[in-house]
């Protein structure tokens, strides 16, 4: 059984993380969509929110999970008895954090290997950095997310504003 985590914030998830998940779920028996739950974050979506959205865009794959995670990655790897990480990379300005990271897990629990996607070009330029400062500004950011997640996002910028 060839169990993976893709982790990571999706604070939102983009089409970029979608592509990702959807190519992983073609490669592995299983995957466990990791959301970080950092409170230190000042993040636009709590982490149940962000599991509640996840699971709602992937429920048409039977091999994929969502679950929240607080503390190192590691830890939870092992929990969920998973010793493989997927990564997408989209650029070389990836490269550095993302082979720093994976060395530094592996030196903590050897039996971690990180696999590194390339992003489809569609995406390359894609983060949630841009969708966040893209729909702060009243951006149209179809082209980025799913549409069923743009009223949400779309919302927590108009309420935010609000109480400014
Ligand atoms: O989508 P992101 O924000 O780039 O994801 C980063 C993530 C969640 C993969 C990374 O920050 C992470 O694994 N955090 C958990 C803490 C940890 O284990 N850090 C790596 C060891 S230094």
């Amino acid at each position: 059984m060839k169990r993976a985590i893709y982790p990571g914030s999706f604070d939102p998830v983009t089409f970029g993380h979608m592509d990702i998940i959807r190519r992983s779920a073609g490669m592995f028996d299983e995957i466990i969509v990791g959301v970080l739950n950092n409170s230190q974050k000042n993040s636009l979506f709590n982490a149940d929110v962000r599991v509640t959205i996840l699971e709602g865009l992937l429920k048409e794959f039977d091999n994929v999970y969502v679950e929240a995670f607080d503390g190192l990655l590691v830890d939870f790897a092992k929990k969920k008895d998973a010793n493989i990480i997927v990564r997408g990379l989209r650029a070389v300005t990836d490269f550095e954090y993302e082979l720093q990271i994976a060395q530094t897990n592996r030196v903590e629990y050897p039996k971690l290997d990180t696999v590194f996607l390339v992003t489809d070009l569609n995406y390359s330029y894609l983060s949630s950095s841009i969708v966040k400062e893209f729909a702060s500004f009243g951006g149209d950011i179809s082209k980025f997310v799913p549409e069923s997640i743009i009223p949400m996002i779309e919302d927590a910028y108009t309420y935010s504003k609000r109480i400014k």
